[in-house]
């Protein structure tokens, strides 16, 4: 027998072995979704860009709103249309409770000790339901209300005082530190980052922590090569990782020996009571790395996402004299000139509610939500989706499908208005084509304080003062190119000269 015969022969064989042992298993199978050919290894890696949702939007334009994808060794399922995301997060949510193993939650998030990162099941059961019963339900919102409120006057304040000075602000510098000593008040009962320096400081971290977490992790998808940290990802997240444990400890210790007393019903207090022997922990007993998880979740999860949703709000309205006019109109006829704009006052103000839909709608503070994971192997509009696949739902591309939203690109809060096309949209995971929350089981569990957070600070700043751009800038040529992250920053921070509009008396009033 020749050579050249063994081997043509050795290789007809094996592809009718391969074709009788792999192909014929998908045989009755659907087939997987379309998507772009990857390179050998790495995928569809190289092809995310700096802005992996930006990518992802134009590669979908080709392939359809039902992708698939192959980062490294991993199947990737990426939704980019309202029914495509309904599909995955409504009508088979059951199957996508779990988020995907990566480094950000090893070596981060106390390895999946957190609440965003843990196993769906009990013990994540157990964490949301302290957080729901403890800061988010309508009670706990209430109880802290004053709280808010006395942390946005204040912000109202300090940004009046530079506006009497002509000085400009960093209004997402502003809104940050505003949206953290009220989350921090009601969490660890202690205003924190008041302080100016540490503030700036806690703000670099989260949105390291952002960036990093953003990042697509060549180890996460080619295990072979993640000993070589080639981004040198985990390096820095496992820094990050330290900065954030010794500050969560200082916390700790501080209630521990006194120095922080707390202000009553705070989180801090509860998750304590946890550890002492009347605690009730449906899991068994909190330890400290179970607290500091979950502080990490909610002292990054609800910090950055509020205060550069409320950066992009007031960009867009800067950018839309005529839309910011309208919505100092409706909030000078319900709330006056004489005081400052309160939570009670946001349920009759329509246009502004219109405005902040559109804002989440062009700006989602998560633009790849959080990832997902396939439990089990599904078939959804006619496609096999594989066990353990990654999804990764493209809100802000839904929020800007064009089947779905007329002129997507343009800023028009009045269709949110009656009788405009998307007039009874909500934000709260019922809408497919507006999902900044996400949606089904795990929708972010705090998207009831984010909500509140956001509308207060951007009512109160567009309430409160006219804006003008700095340095010759004119409002139409404001930048408003996207960071790149988990979360979406702006790339050039948002600085503006606040100029008064209300009496005196009202900024008096703030504390
Ligand atoms: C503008 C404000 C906010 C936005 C746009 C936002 C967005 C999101 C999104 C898209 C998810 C993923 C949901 C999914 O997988 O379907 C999420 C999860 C989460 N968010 Fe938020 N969020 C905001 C504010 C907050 C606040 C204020 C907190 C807490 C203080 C918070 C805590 C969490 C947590 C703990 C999760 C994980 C939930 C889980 O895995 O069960 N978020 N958020």
């Amino acid at each position: 027998m020749s050579p050249l015969f063994l081997l043509f022969s050795t290789i007809i064989l094996s592809t009718i072995l391969y074709n009788l042992l792999f192909k014929n298993r998908n045989k009755g199978t659907r087939p997987l979704p379309p998507g772009p050919k990857g390179w050998p290894i790495l995928g569809n890696l190289p092809q995310l860009g700096t802005k992996p949702h930006q990518s992802l939007y134009a590669i979908a334009k080709n392939y359809g709103p039902l992708m698939y994808l192959k980062f490294g060794s991993v199947d990737v399922i990426v939704a980019s249309s309202n029914h495509v995301a309904s599909q995955f997060l409504k009508t088979h949510d059951a199957i996508f409770s779990n988020r995907p193993p990566n480094s950000g939650a090893e070596h981060i998030a106390y390895n999946y000790q957190d609440m965003v990162f843990a196993p769906y099941g009990s013990r994540w059961r157990a964490l949301r339901k302290i957080c729901a019963l403890h800061l988010f339900s309508a009670k706990a919102l209430d109880d802290f209300r004053p709280i808010r409120q006395a942390e946005v006057m204040s912000m109202a304040k300090e940004v009046y005082l530079q506006g009497k000075e002509g000085a400009a602000v960093n209004l997402g510098q502003a809104t940050y530190v505003c949206a953290m000593d009220a989350l921090s008040r009601a969490t660890v009962g202690w205003k924190i980052f008041g302080e100016g320096k540490e503030a700036s400081e806690f703000k670099a971290m989260v949105v390291e922590l952002m960036q990093l977490a953003g990042v697509f992790n060549v180890g996460d998808f080619v295990k072979g090569l993640a000993w070589m940290d080639l981004q040198g990802v985990v390096g820095k997240m496992k820094k990050l990782h330290k900065r954030y444990d010794v500050f969560f400890d200082s916390l700790i210790e501080a209630r521990r020996t006194g120095k922080n007393k707390g202000e009553g019903k705070d989180l801090l207090s509860v998750l304590l009571n946890f550890q002492g022997e009347g605690g009730d922990f449906e899991e068994g007993k909190l330890s400290d790395v179970d607290i500091k998880a979950l502080m990490l979740n909610l002292f990054t999860a609800g910090t950055d996402t509020s205060s550069s949703t409320v950066e992009w709000a007031l960009a867009e309205l800067i950018r839309h004299p005529d839309v910011l006019q309208r919505a100092q109109e409706e909030l000078d006829s319900v709330v006056g000139r004489n005081r400052i704009v309160t939570e009670q006052d946001l349920p009759n103000l329509p246009v502004f509610q219109a405005i902040t839909k559109e804002v989440f709608r062009l700006h989602p503070s998560t633009p790849l939500s959080l990832p997902r994971m396939a439990d089990n192997a599904c078939e959804i509009d006619g496609y096999h989706i594989p066990k353990n696949a990654t999804l990764l739902v493209n809100v802000w591309a839904i929020a800007k499908d064009p089947a779905v939203w007329k002129d997507p690109l343009r800023f028009d809060p009045g269709r949110f208005l009656p009788g405009g096309s998307h007039a009874h949209a909500d934000l709260k995971g019922n809408d497919f084509e507006l999902i900044p929350f996400g949606a089904g089981r795990r929708i972010c569990a705090g998207m009831s304080l984010g909500l509140r957070m956001v509308q207060i600070m951007s009512a109160t700043l567009i309430h409160a003062f006219d804006w003008n751009l700095p340095d010759g800038q004119t409002p139409d040529k404001l930048d408003m190119e996207e960071a790149y992250g988990l979360t979406l920053q702006r790339a050039v921070p948002l600085v503006a000269c606040p100029v008064p509009r209300l009496e005196p008396v009202a900024y008096e009033m703030a504390n």
